[in-house]
């Protein structure tokens, strides 16, 4: 055997060199988990109380069936889907639990890979997350890009998108991030989504929707999903990951959720059949104790109410701290335009700073982000983000 040594991920070295520094000011903006305002892991309430639920309740640890937990599913595609969605209402959704978003993309992967009736090919956004290449390759699909971000004028490129997505053949798989794209954080608009479902009718093509961020985008997880929502109004039968990772802090518990909008509760049976076959070699059945806490957050309404209310106190935590983190940059005196900072949406910011500034935030001033730019607003705490605004002043002055 002859196996060639590669680092996994850029993160993982940024973790590493933050852990190692010892300056006491260090700041770590390059990962993509939610920490309180005191940069401390965060466990929603909702959770707590829900796993005290679920202990009282003394559940057993009986393997799930193949599609994992049926009351977690069900919920969960009423949270994407909405509680008036046609194809949920007719029992045309098939859904299946994953291990978090990551497995769900995966899934989706190799359905379309075996089943795809055109080019097996996904439009994936530039830049998209770090992980959808390699999921997808993996799962044999052929990967190509789209535009998404105008560089210079750190906005979307709208028409660069759709130009692309246009140009692309007929009946083409495309991948998109229904809020909060990661790594850019910046969105369509609610227009620009109608534009971009309609060409994608028009060419026949495929969509394919990762929601990472349910909630965490806005804070109101009915408006998150509104592209989700609006293509399927519009006919599409989407394909669509979910992850609770994020809007519920459950990362590590791994539960998540694929789902394909079909055209028939016949069609919807045959997927779910082949779904299990696809999966039963795989993991055989998914963890069910992630999946039994977003059930009960879901489904008991006093819980749901009170998670929703921690979800938009995630959101508006980071609005505060990308607003704090303007405004300081703004009182040092820096002539450059950062409106972005708040225009950007969901837990990253696309700074602009080049690779060389960000090399030089880690050696100078112990603040670690990734070298694209990156920065995970959910780091920033009110302790730290004058101390960072300083350091970004200064590296790009
Ligand atoms: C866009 C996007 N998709 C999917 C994921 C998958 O996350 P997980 O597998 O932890 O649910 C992430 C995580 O950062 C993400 O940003």
């Amino acid at each position: 055997m002859n196996v060639v040594t590669n680092r996994a991920s850029a993160r993982v070295g940024i973790t590493e060199a933050f852990k190692a520094d010892k300056n006491p000011q260090k700041v770590n903006v390059g990962a993509g988990t939610y920490r309180d305002d005191k940069g401390k892991p965060y466990v929603l309430p909702s959770v707590r109380a829900a796993e005290k639920k679920m202990f009282e309740l003394g559940y057993d640890k009986e393997y799930a069936g193949i599609t994992g937990v049926p009351s977690f599913t069900k919920a969960a595609a009423v949270l994407a889907y909405g509680e008036s969605s046609a194809p949920v209402k007719d029992g045309r959704v098939s859904i299946t639990q994953s291990i978090s978003g990551t497995g769900a993309l995966r899934i989706g992967g190799e359905f379309l890979s075996r089943f795809y009736p055109g080019e097996k090919t996904i439009y994936i956004p530039t830049p998209s997350w770090a992980n959808h290449r390699a999921v997808f390759t993996d799962a044999g699909l052929t990967v190509k890009q789209y535009r998404y971000y105008d560089k210079t004028k750190i906005v979307l490129d709208a028409s660069g998108m759709l130009e692309d997505i246009k140009a692309a053949p007929n009946g083409s798989i495309v991948l998109l991030h229904a809020c909060a794209h990661n790594p850019t954080g910046i969105d369509p608009t609610q227009e620009q989504w109608k534009e971009i479902s309609s060409v994608i009718k028009e060419k026949g093509h495929f969509a394919f929707f990762d929601m990472a961020y349910q909630g965490f985008a806005s804070g109101d997880t009915d408006k998150d999903a509104f592209a989700v929502r609006y293509f399927v109004e519009q006919g599409h039968h989407v394909a669509l990951c979910q992850s609770f990772a994020k809007n519920m802090g459950l990362y590590g518990e791994r539960a998540g959720a694929f789902s394909l909008v079909t055209g028939s509760p016949e069609e919807k049976r045959a997927v779910d059949s082949q779904l299990k076959i696809l999966i039963r070699p795989m993991y055989s059945n998914p963890p069910i104790n992630g999946a039994r806490i977003a059930s009960e957050i879901l489904n008991d309404p006093a819980l749901n109410k009170q998670w929703l209310g921690e979800v938009k106190g995630m959101a508006d935590r980071i609005i505060v701290m990308r607003e704090s983190l303007k405004g300081a940059l703004e009182k040092l005196g820096s002539q450059k335009d950062w409106s972005h900072i708040t225009s950007q949406i969901g837990m990253f910011t696309y700074t602009g700073l080049t690779p060389e500034q960000v090399d030089r935030l880690a050696k100078e001033f112990a603040v670690y982000g990734t070298r694209d730019g990156r920065m995970s607003v959910a780091g920033m705490t009110s302790g730290n983000v004058e101390y960072l605004a300083e350091a970004i002043h200064k590296v790009t002055s």
